[in-house]
Order: C-alpha cells, then structure tokens, then sequence
C-alpha cells in the first residue's frame, strides 16, 4: 500500500495431497484471496516455499507462471467467464488449444493427435 508494506500469510504451512479437497476458511481480510492467488500461480510469494507437483513455483515469473497455469491448474469462478463468441465446447476446450494442441484434433477430441 503505497510506502507501506503489508504483512499477510505469516507462517502458513500446509500439504494438500492429490485427490484431496480442501476448503480454505477465514474471515474478511485474512488472506484467503492472496493464498489462492499464490496457490494459483496468479501471484508469487516474496518468501517462503512453494511446491507444485515436484515444481518449486515460488520463484517463477509471468511466462513461466501462466505455463504452469496452462498444465496444472483448474479455475472454477463464481462467474463463469465464458467467451460468448465460443460455443460451449469451444470455451471448454481452449485451454487444450493454448497447450498447442491443434483445433481439429481438440474438437474430434483426439487429445494424443500431433502436438505442435
Ligand atoms: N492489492 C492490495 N494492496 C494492499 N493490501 C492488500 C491488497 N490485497 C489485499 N490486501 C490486504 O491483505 C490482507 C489480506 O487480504 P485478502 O487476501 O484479500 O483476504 P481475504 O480474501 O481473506 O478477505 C487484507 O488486510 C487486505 O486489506
Ligand atoms: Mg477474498
């Protein structure tokens, strides 16, 4: 905030195990945003560790960041964020075009068809 550096997530530990689900509760103000942002790969701590997947992700930048976004992580909004240009398939099937594999072989959903 300005000059002022604000301290939030101070001493956070925590393992989230595959197939685990996990609620993240607290009140107004407490970080729960900024822990999902980081937990998303939206946002990088200025301290601390964090581990994804074998992948230390806490020092990475934006590309490397929205790479790890592409192959690893799922967004459920509140708002649904589809593109109203797209059909519904086409909008769940974009992040597959991102991740290079071509159009034709996303919409035959033949996911292994020649990446690149
Ligand atoms: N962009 C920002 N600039 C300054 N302070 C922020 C910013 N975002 C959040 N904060 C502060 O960080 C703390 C944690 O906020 P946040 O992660 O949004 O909490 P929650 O989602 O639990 O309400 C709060 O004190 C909030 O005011
Ligand atoms: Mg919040």
């Amino acid at each position: 905030m300005g000059q002022q550096e604000l301290k939030v997530l101070k001493g956070v530990s925590l393992d989230i195990h595959k197939n685990e689900y996990v609620s993240l509760m607290g009140p107004s103000g407490s970080g729960k945003s900024t822990l999902m942002n980081i937990l998303g790969c939206l946002d990088s701590p200025t301290a601390g560790l964090y581990i994804l997947n074998n992948q230390d992700v806490s020092k990475m930048h934006d590309n490397a960041l929205a790479e790890v976004r592409n192959q690893e992580i799922g967004f459920v909004f509140q708002q649904f964020n589809l593109l109203p240009r797209l059909t519904a398939l086409e909008n769940v099937a974009l992040p597959l075009i991102y991740a290079g594999i071509p159009k034709k072989c996303v919409m035959k959903k033949q996911w292994k068809c020649s990446k690149k």
